[in-house]
């Protein structure tokens, strides 16, 4: 037996149950991995209250990074010891963790297991969201909402790098402060501020190629007013309530803009994709262009803890749970 994290039923951060649990042995095509860090993100937030539906009872967390302890039959590209770390729905709050080989990616040397586990979901978002939903040019313009976040430390550097003139905004003065700090050229404290008109400002008017926005209620539908006519609206997340129905229309109004609601499961699902991904993302850590800035760690059994912090808007980059 080890010890996971289950939720029985949907709720705050008290559903959250520390649990002895059985991983089993690992069938055809899998792998059980010893975790030695665990990547928190907002969408285990979802998962939890129930926003995104699960079959309870569950265990969530998307990414994490161990040991290969054991594998299955026909595994080939693993065997014991090797580093591995992964991005899989759910699951990953626990000690030890049953995983599909064909999920899996070998973790450079030079990396170590906390950024690995902290990067793979929110780095790999950072990668589909530049480099697939609307490929950054040198030269363009982009509009990051909550900059300072997991995703958002990641992107800046990320999108700074691709040659982008890279806008964000954030919830306070010191979260602007560490944006600036990492690829953003400006940080609009939104709290205070009203972002569009800073936009206008900072862009002369000419506004924005794209928008990247996961805070959702908060700031729809002022992004689209951001966005140059033919812009990219990329609405991939709801940290502060979903975005309510509208009218399609409104996209040919603002200058018929393109709009879509991406997911990094369907941009990974292909096993090459996954590598390409995780081959891009690991050479701009490796490089130095992006730093994985693990910025919070608790043990995992006070996930509910971290939980309350990341809802309460008290982190800043990467948040590792450690087992
Ligand atoms: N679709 C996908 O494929 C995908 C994949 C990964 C992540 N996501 C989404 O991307 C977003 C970022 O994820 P993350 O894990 O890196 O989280 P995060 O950005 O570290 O945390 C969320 C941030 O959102 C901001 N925020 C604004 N209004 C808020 C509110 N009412 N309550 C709480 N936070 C609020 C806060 O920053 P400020 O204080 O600066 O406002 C907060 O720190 C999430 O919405 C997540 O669901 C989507």
């Amino acid at each position: 037996m080890v010890k996971a994290i289950r939720v029985h039923e949907t709720g705050g951060p008290e559903v959250l149950r520390l649990e002895d649990y059985d991983p089993g042995k690992p069938g055809a095509g899998e792998v059980l991995v010893e975790q030695k860090a665990i990547g928190l993100n907002f969408i285990d937030i979802y998962f939890r209250t129930g926003l995104y539906s699960a079959k309870t009872p569950f265990i969530p967390g998307g990414e994490g990074a161990g040991v290969v302890l054991d594998v299955g039959e026909g595994v080939r590209d693993f065997k014991p010891g090797d580093r591995v770390a992964y991005c899989i729905n759910s699951g990953a709050y626990a000690e030890q963790r049953l995983a599909p080989a064909d999920r899996l990616v070998r973790i450079p040397e030079g990396i170590p297991y906390e950024q690995a586990a902290g990067m793979m979901l929110k780095g790999m978002t950072a990668w589909y969201l530049l480099r697939r939903t609307y490929p950054v040019k040198p030269g363009d313009v982009i509009l990051y909402h909550a900059a300072a976040g997991g995703v958002g430390l990641i992107l800046g550097q990320w999108a700074k790098h691709l040659g982008a003139k890279v806008i964000g905004t954030a919830g306070s003065p010191e979260k602007v402060e560490l944006a600036k700090a990492h690829g953003f050229d400006h940080v609009i404290d939104y709290r205070k501020q009203d972002f569009v008109s800073e936009v206008r400002e900072i862009t002369g008017g000419r506004m924005c190629d794209v928008v990247y926005d996961s805070v959702g209620k908060d700031t729809f539908p002022a992004s689209l007013d951001c966005l140059r006519p033919l812009g990219t609206f990329a609405s991939f997340g709801q940290s502060s309530g979903s975005v309510p129905p509208f009218n399609i229309g409104l996209l040919a109004q603002k200058g018929s803009l393109f709009a879509t609601r991406p997911t990094l499961f369907s941009y990974i699902a292909e096993r090459r994709e996954l590598d390409t991904a995780a081959e891009e993302l690991f050479s701009v850590v490796e490089s130095g262009a992006v730093k994985i800035m693990v910025n919070q760690s608790y043990p995992l059994a006070d996930v509910a803890k971290a939980h309350e912090d990341l809802e309460g808007r008290r982190t800043t980059g990467t948040t590792v749970l450690i087992p």
